[in-house]
């Protein structure tokens, strides 16, 4: 039997990425959605995907990207109206008759959250699970090893620190993108096993951020500490690093949450092993993988470049709500290089006066 088709979106991306390349060393055939044509793109179509040029935005294009597929991996992106991407994506689903959504969502969504992000996600499943006729999955991770604990790999290769704005006791037990990508997998596989259910994966161990500092160190080969850093500071470094101003909007609230134990609650679970037959694997190894990539390799030169970066930060400018957010309002679609044919632009001038945007 030939397997069906699998759209997934945000394949450039960290969860769909593992996605696209899990489902194709399983035979399944994937078609990969992106935003534009570039290097990431070409690789996933040299690697066997079907590529299809699309913005999240856009039902049109979005049918266009729906068409001859049943299943579909809903990856929703860093963005104020996210809500608006599911509705056109619910829309295109319901017009070319999808059978099946398997969407990211967050431990944390809920009606009344801080971050607008989690309320929006909340949001979301509820719309999603609302369709007829269409199976939803959702998968609910808390923070995830690779982002934000491992991101600051780097700093704890050549500087022995690890930057986060949290006490060292705030504890979570995180799971990596691939085991994020491997629950959303098989539910994509056997959609009416996992139909109207959510599925929040964890890692193996519940750990301290100090604790996450202390592996670490044992993986570099020097001791590694967590520094406390302020928020104001770390919202520099990260927009440095080209963090989307919406995450940074929710992430104060994040921090907040792991702080006061929300990733603690329920976890660890056994959400990987019963989903994919494989123990979810351990903060350690995730490590590994991210302290053998070029920026955190031991070379006088990443050495150089990663103190060079970290002295700038207190001068670099910070998150500011007003001024990051307000642009989303009437750019958020002029970068997208797909096809403009159902876009929707507000006029500049208006879009600025009339956005009320505050802290989220
Ligand atoms: N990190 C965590 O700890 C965590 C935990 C729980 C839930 N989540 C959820 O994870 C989601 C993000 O997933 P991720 O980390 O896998 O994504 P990601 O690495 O941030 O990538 C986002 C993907 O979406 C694509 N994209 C963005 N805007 C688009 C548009 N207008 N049209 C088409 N594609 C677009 C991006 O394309 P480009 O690469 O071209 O920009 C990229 O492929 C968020 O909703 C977040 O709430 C994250």
């Amino acid at each position: 039997m030939i397997n069906p088709k699998i759209l997934v979106t945000g394949a450039t991306g960290k969860t769909g990425g593992a996605i696209v390349t899990q489902l194709l060393a399983k035979g399944w055939p994937v078609r990969a959605m992106v935003r534009g044509r570039d290097a990431r793109s070409d690789l996933l179509q040299r690697r066997g995907a079907e590529v299809v040029v699309a913005d999240i935005f856009d039902p049109g294009q979005l049918m266009d990207a729906m068409r001859g597929v049943q299943r579909a991996y809903y990856c929703p992106p860093y963005h104020p109206f996210v809500i608006q991407s599911a509705s056109a994506f619910a829309a295109a689903a319901r017009e070319t008759g999808l059978e099946q959504i398997v969407g990211l969502s967050q431990w944390l969504a809920g009606p009344n959250h801080p971050a607008l992000l989690s309320r929006q996600h909340w949001l979301i499943d509820r719309m999603f699970e609302a369709l007829p006729n269409i199976a939803y999955t959702a998968v609910t991770p808390g923070f995830f090893a690779d982002s934000p604990y491992l991101e600051m790999m780097p700093f704890a290769a050549h500087l022995g620190v690890l930057p986060l704005p949290v006490s060292g006791e705030s504890r979570n037990a995180p799971p990596s993108v691939d085991d994020v990508a491997r629950v959303a997998v098989a539910a994509l596989l056997d959609p009416a096993r996992h139909a109207g259910k959510a599925y929040r994966p964890t890692g193996p161990a519940l750990l301290t951020v100090t604790e996450m500092a202390a592996i670490i160190g044992q993986i570099v080969g020097h001791k590694v500490r967590h520094v406390r850093t302020p928020l104001w500071m770390f919202y520099k470094g990260a927009k440095a690093l080209g963090r989307e101003p919406f995450l940074l909007s929710g992430l104060r609230y994040w921090f907040q949450d792991n702080e006061r134990g929300a990733f603690a609650v329920g976890a660890p679970n056994d959400t990987v092993r019963e989903l994919t037959g494989k123990d979810a694997e351990d903060f350690e190894t995730i490590a590994r993988r991210h302290a053998a990539l070029p920026q955190s390799r031991q070379t006088f030169r990443t050495r150089l470049t990663v103190f060079a970066n970290f002295l700038a930060v207190p001068i670099l400018p910070g998150f500011d709500p007003v001024r990051d957010l307000i642009p989303w309002r009437t750019t958020a679609h002029k970068s997208s290089p797909c096809r403009r044919r159902h876009v929707w632009r507000s006029p500049t001038r208006t879009g600025r006066r009339a956005t009320g945007v505050r802290g989220h």
